[in-house]
Formats: structure tokens, C-alpha cells, sequence
């Protein structure tokens, strides 16, 4: 079986490999396994699970812990041997979460490693708030450019939210964690990430220079414009796709569509994307494989895979994760302080 395929490592220095030894494994599996149902009482099942990571060894801690707080670290993060669930029910063919999940190892995992880098956080247009997003394939998103897509190669982006202030790339999520529960029948479905750090390295001047103009505006995610706008464009105001000093930029690009306002922008949003294909990180996501994404350090990407519909298909888990709620505190809802509008 394919582990880590790392055979488009443009630059070790942006990918962090983080192994966890077998004995912590072992140990944060057994206490895994004995916790409900995490997201009834999620406050304390998040000051449990820090509990649970705590007990890893102190140089892969460390290693995790650095790749939230730095601003120098790499910007994706493959954690190996992580614990699984004994039993693994079909894999959800809606989108929605499993009902019936006899233990709550994998949704462990994925708040555990969560909480070392932030908070995970909701929103109400993505996945109906939900802290853990189940990523499956969905028949009538074979073909979107969303996470309920496969045959089709999801193009390089980060994930962002609709805002109401015209900016998408300011309230969305500092940091994903996907975790896998089960790969693909053909175990071909890859996922990406190219580092702006390398990104800027693989273009010249001129076409950083217009990445770095206000000449691009965001399309608001699928699930936004299906739910919300009727399937219609909401694009956000004028933003450039780079920002930020040189030798740490933040970069955004819709998976939903970037509007260029000139020919001479759209020219180099295709350079953008080929760069990204040239310089990018390659994973196989196994069970008890894990990857945490920096979401503004760099863009992912998805590659196609086929989808049977038949309980035995991709399912991974996700969390979007704030590093602090306080700077969207003007998003927060009423009745769930990680839920946002
Ligand atoms: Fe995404």
C-alpha cells in the first residue's frame, strides 16, 4: 500500500512528515475509544482531547504545536499512524454526517489535532454549521468544484467564506485538518498543497506583480451560492491573490471561481494554477492518516477519483479551525459559540 508518495517534494522545508510512534498510538487510541459522542459538550471534549494529545512524545508535540504558532513553518503537515475506529461504518452517501458510528476514535483524532493548532469553528452555510464536515462523494456533485466533487480534478484554492463585509479570505478558517477514514476504491485520489513560498519562487516579477494587485475578486464557495443565491456569482470586492511581505505571503484563490478584470490578470491566474501543479505537495490519504493545512500559507487541491456509491467509497473528516474566534466575534450566533453566520 501507497503511504506518502512525495514524488513532487519541490522543497522538503514547506511539508512537515510527523510520524506518531506506535506506543502513543496505542495509548491515545484505548482512551480515544472511550469517549461519547464529542460535539454534545464540546468544550470539555476539547479540554479532554488536550488531555489525550498531551501524552504524545514531546518532539512530535512540538512539531505540531510549531506548525500552528510559526510563521516560518511549513504550510501542510502529514501525520502518520495516527489511531482508528475497530469499526468503520459505510461511508455516508449524502454528505451528511454517519448515524450509528459506534466510537468516536476518527472525530477524536480530528479535534485532537484541531485543538493544538486552534478552535474549531462552524458556519452556517458550510455544512449546516457542523464542527467535523464529512468529505464524501455525492452523486449530483460528481463534477462541482466542491468537497461532494470527484471526477473532476479540484483546482487549486483555499477555503473561504462568504462575508458580508465583500472579503472572503478574512473570517474563513486559518488552518483545515482532513483526516481519513477511508480512501478511495482505487486508492488514486490525491490531495495537494502547493506553498505560496514556492509558488512566488516558480513565477517571475511581473506576474507577481499582478497577483499582488487588487485585480481578482472571489466567488463565494458552492455551497453559499447553491444554498443561499440561487446558484448565481457573489463575488467579493477586488483583492489581490498575494499579500503580505515577501518572504511569508498569504495567498487566496476561490475553489468556486476567480473573476480576473483584465485579460492580463486571467492570463496569470492560468500561470497560477500551472505553477501550483509544478510545485505541489502529492498525498495518498490513508486511514489513520491525517493532514493539517495551512490556509493561508498555501492552496490544495483534489485529483480525480471514482466514485460507486455503494458504502465503500472516499470519506474523509474535516474541521476548519480559527487560531482565535475573537477577530470573527462578529459573525457568532446565539446559540453556539463556535457557530458562526
Ligand atoms: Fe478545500
Amino acid at each position: 500500500m501507497t503511504v506518502l508518495t512525495a514524488s513532487r517534494i519541490a522543497n522538503p522545508a514547506t511539508l512537515a512528515d510527523i510520524v506518531i510512534p506506535d506506543a502513543a498510538r496505542d495509548a491515545m487510541g484505548t482512551q480515544l475509544a472511550a469517549m461519547p459522542e464529542p460535539t454534545a459538550r464540546i468544550d470539555w471534549a476539547m479540554a479532554r482531547f488536550h488531555q489525550i494529545f498531551a501524552t504524545l512524545p514531546v518532539e512530535v508535540l512540538q512539531q505540531i504545536l510549531d506548525f500552528g504558532r510559526h510563521s516560518d513553518t511549513p504550510g501542510v503537515g502529514y501525520v502518520r499512524n495516527l489511531p482508528v475506529d475497530a469499526v468503520v461504518p459505510p461511508t455516508p452517501g449524502d454528505g451528511g454526517p454517519s448515524v450509528g458510528k459506534p466510537s468516536y476514535v476518527a472525530e477524536g483524532v480530528l479535534l485532537g489535532l484541531s485543538g493544538l493548532l486552534g478552535e474549531p469553528v462552524g458556519f452556517l452555510t458550510e455544512k449546516q454549521g457542523q464542527l467535523v464536515h464529512d468529505v464524501v462523494p455525492v452523486p449530483g456533485g460528481a463534477k462541482t468544484q466542491t468537497n461532494q466533487g470527484s471526477t473532476v480534478f479540484l483546482n487549486f484554492h483555499n477555503d473561504i467564506v462568504h462575508d458580508s463585509i465583500g472579503r472572503y479570505d478574512v473570517s474563513n478558517p486559518d488552518f483545515l485538518v482532513l483526516s481519513c477514514l477511508r480512501a478511495d476504491h482505487e486508492g488514486i485520489a490525491a490531495t495537494y498543497y502547493a506553498d505560496a513560498r514556492d509558488i512566488v519562487a516558480a513565477l517571475d516579477d511581473q506576474a507577481l506583480e499582478i497577483l499582488r494587485s487588487p485585480l481578482f475578486r472571489l466567488n463565494a464557495p458552492g455551497s453559499y451560492v447553491r444554498d443561499v443565491a440561487g446558484g448565481g456569482e457573489v463575488l467579493s470586492d477586488p483583492v489581490p491573490i498575494l499579500s503580505g511581505p515577501q518572504e511569508f505571503p498569504e495567498i487566496a484563490v476561490s475553489a468556486n471561481g476567480v473573476r480576473a478584470m483584465t485579460s492580463g490578470a486571467q492570463t496569470v491566474l492560468d500561470r497560477l494554477q500551472a505553477a501550483c501543479r509544478e510545485v505541489s505537495h502529492q498525498v495518498f490519504l490513508r486511514p489513520g492518516q491525517a493532514l493539517l493545512i495551512n490556509n493561508r500559507k498555501g492552496l490544495h487541491a483534489r485529483s480525480q477519483f471514482t466514485a460507486r456509491y455503494d458504502g465503500e467509497d472516499r470519506w474523509l473528516q474535516r474541521t476548519y479551525v480559527r487560531r482565535s474566534q475573537w477577530t470573527i466575534r462578529y459573525r457568532a450566533t446565539e446559540g453556539n459559540r463556535r457557530v458562526h453566520h
